[in-house]
């Protein structure tokens, strides 16, 4: 243990002084001698235990009688230090209980956090999904009731509208089911080397429809085979999500290059594109869950806000590096160093 420990220590001549204390104070650790003048240290471990004080007592006995030994374990004392004793002694067992106290303290507060952090996202996702259920009973509603008449054709825009919440809602369900595979570990990674120029071409084949609707190019550039150590699938998940968000917050027009190549001690993913750009200050909370950059430019654009911490979740498997540079209106980079 590293931590600096500093004690406060307070005195008691006798059980009865030593009550009073107990009943003002909160004490981690008791040195309890049994010799007393008045009551015994027994009783005051009686005392002790019936007020459920959650202290640690440490028995100072005279002479170790197995009796009295026997009653303070069961009395629920901790250690047992025998006169006549040495510094060293009582030292070692105070720095013992020090070291309980200390490890019982870090626990309990890593499983609030962890509570904290899990009750968070939790009522996150709710948030994200109760609002496209909301949107499409509204419209359901304003369909049942013929709000707008009883032709069918008026009600269209409404349909196309619940039909791409709903596209939304699958979507993010979809990245829920990644976020979960990747938490619990279960993944079964394969540890080959794959042809990393082969996959983003195959990724990039996934997103060109998307592509052609906003007459976006998309451009893969190397020249020499990368083989790097990376299950496929995990490259998968990486690439479409990178790509599909450099064509989804693109101009109309718009282009997005892939670039893999071999910068010597480590290769380098690096998708750029000539989108809509992010702020310096969004820029950094963009790899938290369910992050989203809400502006004019993006109201229209479906998504879970998912996309880059799976992205990120995934890489700290590997000896990996991510990088995003953007600046408004001109487009954003995303650079992943593959290390060796
Ligand atoms: N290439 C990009 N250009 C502009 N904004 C981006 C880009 N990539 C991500 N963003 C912003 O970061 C946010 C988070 O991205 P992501 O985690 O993939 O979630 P999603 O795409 O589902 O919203 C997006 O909502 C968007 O605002
Ligand atoms: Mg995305």
């Amino acid at each position: 243990m590293d931590e600096a420990i500093s004690f406060e220590v307070h005195e008691a001549e006798t059980g009865e002084t030593a009550i009073e204390l107990l009943n003002k104070n909160f004490y981690h650790i008791i040195l309890l001698d049994n010799k007393l003048p008045g009551i015994q240290g027994v009783e005051v471990l009686e005392y002790i235990n019936s007020k459920q004080i959650e202290s640690k007592v440490v028995m100072i006995t005279s002479y170790a009688s197995l009796e009295l030994a026997v009653k303070a374990t069961k009395e629920g004392a901790t250690d047992f230090v025998p006169k006549p004793f040495t510094p060293q002694e009582l030292r070692s067992s105070i720095e013992n209980i020090t070291k309980q106290i200390f490890l019982k303290q870090m626990t309990s507060k890593l499983q609030k956090e962890g509570k904290h952090i899990r009750f968070q996202f939790l009522s996150l996702l709710s948030h994200e999904l109760k609002s496209p259920v909301n949107a499409v009973e509204g419209y359901l509603k304003i369909i049942k009731e013929q709000q707008n008449g009883d032709k069918v054709t008026d009600y269209m825009p409404m349909i196309d509208r619940s039909l791409e919440r709903i596209q939304a809602m699958r979507d993010m369900i979809m990245d829920l089911l990644d976020l979960t595979k990747i938490e619990s570990g279960q993944t079964k990674r394969s540890s080959e080397k794959i042809d990393i120029g082969e996959v983003a071409k195959s990724c990039i084949s996934i997103i060109q429809p998307m592509a052609i609707q906003k007459d976006i190019n998309i451009y893969l550039n190397y020249n020499t085979k990368i083989l790097y150590q990376f299950d496929r699938n995990d490259l998968e998940i990486i690439l479409n999500n990178i790509l599909s968000n450099a064509v989804k917050y693109n101009v109309d027009g718009g282009r997005v290059d892939c670039t893999i190549r071999d910068s010597g001690s480590y290769s380098e993913i690096i998708i750029s594109d000539t989108g809509i750009g992010i702020s310096k200050e969004d820029q950094e909370k963009l790899f938290e869950e369910f992050v989203r950059i809400r502006n004019q430019k993006t109201t229209k654009i479906p998504g879970s806000g998912l996309g880059l911490s799976i992205v990120k979740k995934i890489l700290a498997n590997y000896n990996t590096e991510i990088k995003l540079e953007s600046e408004i209106n001109k487009g954003t980079t995303v650079k992943i160093k593959l290390k060796n």
